[in-house]
């Protein structure tokens, strides 16, 4: 079969990327820098008002030192906002939606979570860096998406 140089070049062009992309996968994945959703909680997003923890959401700190920051994404709000964590501190977010599906990225970070309702995401990160961070959602969610961010302190 005769095959055209230029289609050679798409085809072994189109194969290293495919090559290229798994293997960025497989690499960040070793290195832990991206993990595949493992939490599976459910929360009724009709008691989000009521419930214990997601009522007034507001930083805890565990006996251990560690830090728990229940995080709930409304149109077009992040609460609590803004968020003071210490710097050097496992700190675990816990995020759920009372609307629509939201996005929680911390920019800079590689923290970014979907906000969805009925499900409660979760994540820990530490922060090395002290400063002020900038939280994005990056999920679209309504007319004034655009608008809604929130700001972490780490101090
Ligand atoms: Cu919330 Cu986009």
């Amino acid at each position: 079969m005769e095959i055209d140089l230029y289609e050679r070049i798409w085809m072994w062009a189109a194969t290293a990327l495919i090559v290229v992309f798994l293997g960025a996968i497989i690499l960040t994945t070793g290195a832990e820098a991206i993990e595949p959703p493992s939490h599976v909680e459910t929360i009724d997003p009709a008691t989000i008002s009521t419930h214990p923890e997601f009522a007034t959401p507001k930083v805890v700190q565990r006996p251990d030192g560690s830090i728990v920051v229940p995080v709930v994404t409304a149109m077009f709000a992040f609460s609590p906002s803004p968020i003071e964590v210490p710097s050097n501190v496992p700190v675990t977010f816990r995020i759920t939606s009372v609307d629509v599906i939201h996005g929680f990225q911390i920019a800079g970070t590689n923290a970014n979570a979907m906000s969805i309702p009925g499900y409660v995401s979760q994540f820990t990160i530490t922060f090395p860096k002290i400063g002020e961070y900038q939280i994005v959602c990056n999920e679209y969610c309504g007319l004034l998406h655009h608008m809604m961010s929130g700001k972490l302190i780490v101090k």
